[in-house]
């Protein structure tokens, strides 16, 4: 079979989109666009591949057959909906956009359209949030009682500014702050991992930014399943010292993880050979990777999770099937962000009625 032909929209995260197509089996990197002349001459140089200014002209090329999204993320459904216009299959940048609503279009349209259409959530590609989520299904951890994940990043004042940073913290173009942007992550693992959200309490505020937003975001969740749960984000959290961390604790067994897995603790494990197996297969790393991480700097994130959804889209695109994530699936982390700004701003509990 030959190649699916990629363009990349927009060459911020995009460069890691470019590399992961490169990289990807069944893909080709055809083309790349972005408006901004300096960013795309030296993209131009490292990919070698056929360079556009304008988004339309990258539409109007028959070679290409897939486009990826990565411009701010309030244009994300407007950018999908033209390349599902022309024909072609999309993968779109998290978060699929900042409002629930634009994002069931999206996934009506690509569906009427017959394009296959997928989301990027690299986290659920890793294989430690698989073996979560597998375990979690098979019941053994038993009703689930508790959740609760924190994230307590740091960005610069310098990531909120520049040409490609004044979109960031920004209510229209980035949905909200250290919730929608950078806990998106977070929130679409937990509803991924236990299930829908049912309600929701926030409450956010701007601490250490010159953003509209939020730079910390604390909330309580009601899972559909009864569990409850806690959510906190920031990216006020000086130094960037700690990554993500997740607890689960059903009526038989906990898990948490934060930078590799901490606790696999289960009743029926009654030698404790599971867990000794899985805390060495995934052992945190011993000392702290020297320089930036994604907890101090976007850019660290790398590319392999991209490649493995650029795979996916690929072989869905093949067989005829859905991918790994659907756009559907990808809306729910959307709505729950929404609901828990809708809560902060109102002080009530907020109620998810998911379609
Ligand atoms: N998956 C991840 O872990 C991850 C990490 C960082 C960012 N992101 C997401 O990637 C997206 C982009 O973020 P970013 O930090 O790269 O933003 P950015 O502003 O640095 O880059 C966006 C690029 O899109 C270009 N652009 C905008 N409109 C255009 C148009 N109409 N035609 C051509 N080019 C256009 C801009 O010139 C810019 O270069 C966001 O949605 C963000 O949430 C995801």
């Amino acid at each position: 079979m030959t190649d699916i032909a990629f363009g990349v929209l927009g060459l911020g995260m995009g460069k890691a989109h470019c590399k992961a197509v490169q990289a990807a089996r069944g893909a080709r990197l055809a083309a790349i666009c972005d408006c901004d002349p300096d960013r795309l001459a030296p993209c131009t140089d490292e990919f070698g591949v056929k360079a556009y200014a304008s988004y339309d002209e990258m539409l109007a090329d028959p070679e290409i057959q897939g486009i990826c999204v990565a411009t701010p993320s309030g244009m994300h459904v407007e950018h999908a909906l033209q390349a599902v216009a022309a024909g072609k299959h999309v993968l779109v940048e998290k978060p699929v956009d900042v409002k629930a609503e634009r994002i069931a279009t999206l996934a009506k349209s690509a569906r009427e359209a017959g394009v296959t259409a997928t989301a990027v959530f690299q986290s659920r590609t890793d294989p430690l949030h698989k073996r979560m989520r597998t375990l979690v299904e098979s019941g053994r951890l038993g009703n689930i009682i508790g959740v609760h994940a924190a994230l307590p990043w740091f960005r610069k004042s310098s990531y909120y500014e520049g040409p490609h940073g004044s979109w960031k913290g920004t209510w229209e173009m980035d949905g909200g702050g250290s919730l929608m942007n950078q806990g998106i992550h977070t929130v679409d693992l937990l509803q991924w991992l236990v299930g829908p959200v049912a309600s929701v309490f926030g409450k956010f505020g701007v601490y250490d930014h010159d953003i509209e937003t939020e730079d910390k975001t604390v909330a309580l969740l009601t899972f559909a399943n009864g569990a409850l749960g806690t959510l906190h984000t920031t990216t006020c959290a000086f130094g960037g010292v700690l990554n993500r961390s997740i607890l689960i604790h059903g009526q038989k067994g906990t898990i948490h993880c934060a930078d590799g897995l901490r606790a696999w603790k289960l009743m029926d494990d009654e030698d404790g050979s599971e867990e000794r197996e899985m805390l060495a297969f995934y052992a945190p790393p011993d000392q702290r990777p020297e320089g930036e991480t994604v907890a101090t700097d976007p850019m660290a994130v790398g590319s392999t999770g991209h490649r493995a959804h650029i795979e996916d889209l690929v072989d869905a695109i093949h067989m005829g099937r859905d991918p790994a994530i659907t756009i559907e699936s990808a809306q729910h982390a959307v709505e729950i962000a929404n609901a828990i700004y809708e809560s902060g701003r109102t002080g009530r509990e907020v109620t998810i009625d998911r379609a």
